[in-house]
């Protein structure tokens, strides 16, 4: 509205009426927003590659090639005993592996309240800045120590843009696809993995810095494409009217649905959200920093509704994604695979884990949708299992009777990809939507932040003790495959907790998810459906709020 103006909001009483319809435009920006996931899935997997790197190992313990020390000579066991300890020592690996996970969680808590106070957009291209200082450090560094202050530093940025994307993404997503995009920013987690991979694997013969300054420095692209990208989007309606400025609200709201600012759809859509945010704050009203923080365990445990119960369900939700062993092969599939002899390049058996898990994920767009969220966390649960069980018992049979069984390591490889399969579609997505739909807006960003520190937390504590669990080595439980039962275990868990716990968010609007909450039980909730509006239940749908636009007038 050009030289400002005040547009009279009425909320609705028409349940079909709390969204905007769907443009093109909004699908583009959320599949934008998405992009953040490549920073999570590369950053997670170079480390992995460039610790085994000749030239790194070189540069990092000053030991000599071995086969500069060895010439022509592969064969005899000196070269065998040299090349078994031409290796980072344990703890510099342990260092730089973990320290990303450090920052990260301390990354996503703090992005919380960032997010609260400059934004959603700024806090993600702040992400972005910080990301970039961390990675110029890692690139730069030819030693543990300047290494390990840029993973930390690069860290706390992925944190910010883990936690903060998926907050923007549910924000702005319109209801009926937000669980879509949401997996697409999954999508993009699986592809910076698989480029991760592929770009170690391209330079890893390298003998000169190049081997690894190549894949870290390749980080720097995605750091502008996304800071850039997002400095041109518009900032989450939801933030604006979190913080009392409606008319800013309404032009945000206007440019992520692509209507003009004075239409109906947009004076519905904001009235319910500003209708929503006013009967929350009714609840708990604002106080002090800590008081807010302590909002985020308010209520009681065992009403479904209560701040306790869903700040709980996202960090466990977040926990047994982890708790799945997904990692468990992203990480140490290649020793795993190795350990169990018969495979002569580990590298393609970790290359087809890695585009299993891509080229799986983008069936969960539909399922998501189509089956809803609580539907396939069960079902993916229930899924992995049996194909982890399958595995383990075939090591602890076939496996074991005749060592290096090349059809039962065959066989094995086999479920442990439609193990992916199963978590591909269901908890790899599904866990990153549900953060994102099930706080309501007074504690949301905090939520979705400690929910995403607790899965870098889970993350960080795999990646320290698998280690100790499976290898064949002095002080390790030595569990080889049958730490298959253990994930196996652990999913039975996750089956529980998604049939008790987890309600179904599909189809409503992040408000009617506070209603949906409060009126139901995760086991009755796939049957609720919208019957009043936010509006309505504030008598908001009969008085005028005026929202100025286009001028700075903040008040309403
Ligand atoms: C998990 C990551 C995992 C990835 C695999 C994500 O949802 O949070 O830890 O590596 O999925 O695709």
């Amino acid at each position: 509205m050009p030289g400002g103006g005040v547009i009279p909001v009425t909320g609705t009483t028409d349940i079909n009426r709390v969204e905007a319809p769907v443009t093109v435009k909004a699908y583009l920006i959320v599949a934008f927003a998405a992009f953040g996931g490549i920073f999570f899935g590369y950053d997670t997997g170079w480390m992995g590659g460039v610790l085994g790197m000749d030239y790194f190992i070189n540069q990092y313990t000053g030991l000599e090639y071995p086969n500069v020390k060895f010439p022509g000579d592969t064969t005899s066991d000196a070269y065998k005993a040299y090349k078994k300890a031409f290796v980072v020592p344990q703890w510099e690996q342990s260092l730089t592996t973990s320290i990303l996970s450090a920052g990260t969680f301390f990354g996503a808590i703090m992005a919380g309240d960032i997010a609260d106070m400059i934004g959603r957009r700024m806090t993600i291209i702040m992400g972005c800045f910080i990301f970039t200082v961390g990675g110029i450090l890692e690139t730069a560094s030819t030693g543990v120590g300047v290494m390990s202050a840029g993973r930390i530093i690069a860290g706390f940025g992925v944190g910010f843009i883990s936690a903060i994307v998926i907050l923007y993404m549910s924000e702005i997503a319109p209801k009926k696809v937000r669980g879509a995009v949401v997996a697409g920013y999954q999508f993009c987690i699986t592809i910076g993995i698989l480029l991760a991979n592929c770009v170690v694997y391209a330079t890893q013969h390298r003998r000169d810095t190049g081997s690894y300054r190549i894949p870290i420095a390749v980080q720097f692209a995605w750091a502008l494409i996304l800071g850039t990208g997002l400095a041109i989007l518009p900032e989450s309606p939801r933030y604006f009217v979190k913080k009392g400025k409606l008319d800013r609200a309404a032009t945000s709201l206007a440019s992520v649905r692509g209507c003009p600012v004075d239409s109906e759809y947009i004076q519905d859509e904001l009235a319910e959200i500003i209708a929503n945010h006013e009967y929350e704050m009714s609840i708990l009203p604002e106080t002090s920093y800590w008081g807010s923080w302590l909002q985020c365990f308010s209520g009681s445990i065992s009403k479904p509704s209560s701040n306790l119960r869903r700040t709980i369900l996202g960090i466990l939700m977040q926990m047994m994604q982890q708790l799945t062993g997904i990692n468990f092969i992203f990480y140490f599939g290649t020793v795993f695979f190795q350990q169990l002899g018969t495979i002569s390049n580990p590298f393609l058996i970790s290359l087809i884990t890695t585009l299993v898990n891509v080229l799986s994920t983008p069936f969960s767009f539909v399922m998501v949708e189509k089956l809803g969220r609580r539907k396939i966390l069960i079902w993916g649960a229930a899924s992995m299992v049996c194909m982890q069980f399958i595995v383990g018992i075939i090591g602890a049979t076939a496996g074991k009777a005749s060592a290096h069984n090349p059809a039962a390591v065959k066989a094995m490889i086999a479920f442990i990809c439609l193990n992916i399969v199963s978590f591909a579609t269901t908890w790899g997505p599904a866990a990153w939507i549900v953060i994102g739909e099930i706080f309501p807006l007074t504690i949301r960003s905090r939520g979705v932040g400690l929910s995403t520190a607790s899965n870098w937390f889970w993350n960080c504590i795999i990646a320290v003790i698998t280690p100790y669990l499976v290898a064949d080595q002095p002080h390790s439980a030595k569990l080889g495959s049958n730490v298959f039962f253990m994930w196996g275990g652990l999913c039975c868990i996750s089956f529980l907790f998604a049939f008790f716990l987890v309600p179904e968010t599909k189809g409503l609007s992040l408000e009617q998810v506070d209603k949906m909450l409060e009126e139901t039980t995760p086991r009755t909730s796939s049957k609720w459906k919208p019957h009043e509006t936010f509006a309505q239940t504030m008598n908001l749908a009969e008085k005028h709020i005026e929202v100025p636009v286009g001028t700075k007038t903040e008040t309403v």
